[in-house]
Order: C-alpha cells, then structure tokens, then sequence
C-alpha cells in the first residue's frame, strides 16, 4: 500500500474517510460533502446510531453529488481524548474496513478537532502509521487464496492541509513500521525455518543500515565460559548462537556509555526433558520473540540513524529433547562463574539470558541494560495479554520504561523483586537452581534468577510471554505476530538516551 500526503480536495474515486466529533458534529470537509450530496451525511446518521462517538463507524456507498465511491464517517468522540494513539487506532480500522473490500485508494481527510493532544500534521502521519501497522500480513505460505480474500487497497492518502510536515514525521514512522514487520516475519516463520543459524542470518541483514553484527557459534561459546546458554541448545541438531549488534549513532567524541537490550531467542521450547504436552505446543516457536524485538528495536534505530550508542544482543537457542540433551538435575557453570542446577529443562530462557546478560554487562558496562523475554506462563496468568511484566533494579529505570511503553501503546506494569523471593532459587548442591520450591510466584523468581547475572548495572527485565502473539485483532496489530517491544524500545532511546 502506498502513502500520501496532500491538501484536501474531493477525490474522483475510491473511498472518502470524514471525521464527526461528538453529537454528531461534522468536520468541516464533512460538511462541504453534506452540502454537495445534499444532506446524505446528516440523513444516514440520523438514520442510524452513529453519534460520532469514538471507534464509530458509519459507511455510506456511493452517494449522489460526489464522485467517491463511498463515504465513511468515522467518530472521533471527544476533541480533548485525541491523541497520537487514538489516531493510529483510527487509520487502523479504516484499513480494517477497507483492506479487502475491493477498494483500491482511500483519502482521509481528519483534521485534528480544536483541542486535540495532536496538532494536523501528527494526525495525518499517525492515521497513515496505524494503518500501515495494521496492513501487515504474512502470505507467504498461502497458495490457495481466492482472489476476493486478498488485499485490494492499494494507496491511501491522507489530506491535510500540513501535508509537507505530515510527510516528514511520517517518513520517521514507517521506518518503525518496517521494522515492526520485519520482527513480525521472524515471529511468523515456523521453527523449521527459523532456528538459531538461521535467525542469525537475518541479524546479517541489518549490516546493510550501518550495524555491526557480530556472531558467536558454539566453540566461541565455549571459550567464553557460557555453560548455561549452551546447556540448553546441546539437545538440539541445531547449533546454538548468540549475535551482538551494534549501533554506533552517538555523536563523535561522545562519552556515554551504550545502553543495552538482550533478547531470549528459543526458536523452538519442547520444554526439554521436561517436555511439554502436545496441546498448544506450536505455539512456542514463537518463544523467540524477545530476540525478535531486540532485533526489530536495532533495525528502527539504525534505519532512523537514532543518535545513541546501542547494543542488541541475542541468545539463539533450540531446546529439545534427545539422548544429547541435558537432564533434570544437571549442574552447568555459567560465564559468570556461578553453578546452577537445572531441575527444570523447561526454565530454559532464563539459563539463555544468564550468560547473555552477563557477557554483555562485562563486555560494554553499558549504561542501562534491559532484557526481553518470554520467560513465564505465569505472567499470562497474571497480566494476561494487556501489559508485560516489568522487573527492574532502579526505578529510574523502571518509570522512563512505564512512560515510553503509554506512549507507544505497548504497556508494562512493574511487579516486585527481593531477598525474600531469592531465597528460593538458592540450591542444595549449586550456587542456584532454576525454579523456586513451588509454582508461587513463578514469573518474579524467574526474575531474581536473571538478577544474579546484571552484577548492579541499572537493569530491568520485560516478560512479554502474553505479547508475543495477539489472539485476537487489535487496534495496530492484526492477529499473530505483535512484535510488542519494538517500538517501545526506540521510544525510550527517542525520549531519555538520545543526544539531542
Ligand atoms: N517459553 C516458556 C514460557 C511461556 C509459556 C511463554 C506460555 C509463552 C506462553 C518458558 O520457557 C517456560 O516453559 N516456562 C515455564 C517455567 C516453569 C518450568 C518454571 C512455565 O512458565 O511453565
Ligand atoms: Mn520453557
Ligand atoms: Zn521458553
């Protein structure tokens, strides 16, 4: 689909989007249009419940006087409750509406109501973004699709009378939007596509932007001291892997230390010896998308050349179960030297991140790190699929994530760590183990688990098991892969770790 900006003026075909504020309130464009078909806009609201409530939608195909093959109503609610979000949300569910509807152009002409959070230019990008990020399909396995299934529409333009400026913020945005579905394709692909090898090649394909992508096959590994990640890979065929990416945008001469995002990459969690049951299982080739975020998160900030010194790092993993693999009651060393008893092979993100977090920490000293994983089951239990769980060390830390996560729409809510919840990861026989006692508290001692490798740097781990994969449609992101994390991550560079 390709996007425009322009001024307003009445399209000669395709669909005609128009904004009605509260109690029916038509925007100006809507009203000219009212004016030339002759009242149709103000005779189909009053013909139906349409109030111009926010999420309101009100369809009326091809009216007399105007040459747009539709015009679609659409409720902006409230002037003072609109804001970027909202206007995502907006070209969202026009996309939604019109994707497959035969349409091939849509304009949209929504200017930002008098007392809006945006002004017209930011209303007229976020319109375009959230359509875009609701465009995303992946088809590459579909051979059979009828042709009336498929996408049609084909450009959308979005009207305005700042439609330069419209343009230059836009241009930003769907440098985002590409990384989005590039970390939604990886997510996507099956576990028979997407194993560590292969998942490192795809980290090659940010070399093209400028970041430099570093590999670390099993032997390099070994030599680093990394019993813990390997422990996990060494059931499987596939050798494990761990990529470093960096992205050196800070000014020359800059001072500042990195900051650091590391990723959980299980490209595929049996569970292990402790293997999972068959129910539902598919569902966890997608216990790489930490990794995934991490890598769409250094992909947005290097295609917008974000001026910050980052590193992505990212433990590629299979965890399976065979006459190689490890065992229930094994003792591995980590990297930092730390022994743990693995009594579950199915709490194996946090045996991943153990090393990986550490080699980054003694690597960069970075200056803040944040992992993302999806670590727990038991965060789904608790938070469901509305917000990720938020552990940090510093609440600086902590409070920048929160703010930069409402902004972006991709919500945390902070949960508690402490001596008390440490206590029972100690083991009998090792400095750990990898599961508490019991199931209480499943995702927080999962939590103190990775705290034994941030040796102090300000940290804060985001358990996104409930965001990875959206079972439902949802505003900007259509069923399956969300990519949650991307564009949190860039924000927070964007609003506390960028030179200005
Ligand atoms: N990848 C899973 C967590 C998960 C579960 C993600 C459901 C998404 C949806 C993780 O490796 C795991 O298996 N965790 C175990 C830990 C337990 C053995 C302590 C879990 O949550 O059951
Ligand atoms: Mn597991
Ligand atoms: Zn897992």
């Amino acid at each position: 689909m390709k996007i425009e900006f322009g001024r307003f003026a009445l399209p000669e075909s395709g669909a005609l989007v128009l904004g009605v504020l509260e109690e029916r309130k038509l925007s100006a464009q809507a009203e000219s249009v009212d004016r030339k078909t002759k009242g149709a806009l103000t005779r189909a609201m009053a013909a139906s419940r349409f109030t111009g409530g926010r999420d309101q939608m009100l369809e009326i195909m091809a009216p007399a006087g105007v040459a747009a093959s539709r015009v679609i109503l659409i409720g902006l609610g409230k002037p003072e409750g609109l804001g970027a979000l909202e206007a995502e949300a907006i070209g969202a569910s026009v996309y939604a509406r019109l994707g497959a509807s035969g349409e091939k152009d849509v304009a949209i002409a929504i200017d930002a109501p008098k007392g809006a959070k945006v002004g017209n230019a930011e209303m007229a990008a976020r319109i375009a973004y959230g359509a875009r990020l609701r465009s995303y399909r992946f088809d590459k396995y579909r051979t059979k699709e009828k042709a009336d299934k498929k996408p049609s529409l084909l450009r959308l333009r979005a009207l305005t009378g700042e439609a330069k400026a419209a343009e230059a913020l836009h241009d930003r945005l769907d440098k985002i939007a590409e990384s989005v579905f590039f970390a939604r394709d990886i997510v996507t692909e099956p576990a028979n596509i997407i194993h560590p090898e292969s998942l490192a090649e795809e980290c090659k394909r940010l070399r093209k932007l400028g970041v430099e992508v570093e590999i670390f096959g099993e032997k390099a590994m070994k030599k680093l001291g990394m019993g813990s990640l390997l422990g996990v890979g060494q059931g499987s065929a596939r050798e494990s892997q761990m990529v470093v990416m960096r992205w050196n945008g800070a000014p020359k001469g800059s001072k500042e230390r990195p900051v650091a995002f590391c990723g959980k990459g299980v490209t595929f969690d049996t569970g292990g010896i402790s293997i999972k049951p068959a129910g539902g299982m598919e569902d966890m080739k997608w216990d790489m998308g930490g990794a995934a975020a991490v890598i769409g998160a250094m992909h947005a900030l290097a295609a917008r050349r974000a001026k910050v010194d980052a590193i992505g790092a990212v433990g590629l993993v299979e965890n399976m179960p065979s006459g190689t693999a490890q065992r229930p009651g094994d003792v591995v060393t980590s990297m930092s030297g730390q022994t743990i008893e693995v009594i579950n092979t199915d709490a194996e993100g946090r045996l991943v991140l153990a090393d990986v977090l550490w080699y980054v920490q003694d690597r960069y000293k970075p200056k803040c790190m944040i992992d993302l994983a999806t670590l727990t089951g038991a965060i789904v239990v608790s938070l469901g699929h509305e917000h990720a769980g938020l552990f940090a060390n510093d609440d600086d830390l902590a409070v920048k994530l929160v703010a930069a996560g409402q902004k972006e729409g991709e919500l945390l809510w902070r949960l508690p760590l402490g001596d008390a919840y440490d206590k029972e990861i100690n083991s009998d026989i090792a400095d750990m183990k990898n599961v508490g006692a019991g199931r209480d508290a499943g995702s927080i001692t999962a939590a103190q688990f990775l705290q034994r490798f941030v040796n102090k740097v300000p940290w804060a781990h985001l358990d996104i098991a409930g965001m990875a994969w959206a079972s439902k449609d949802r505003a900007t992101v259509p069923k399956g892969a969300w990519a949650f994390g991307v564009r949190l991550l860039d924000r927070l560079v964007a609003d506390s770790y960028e030179a200005k």
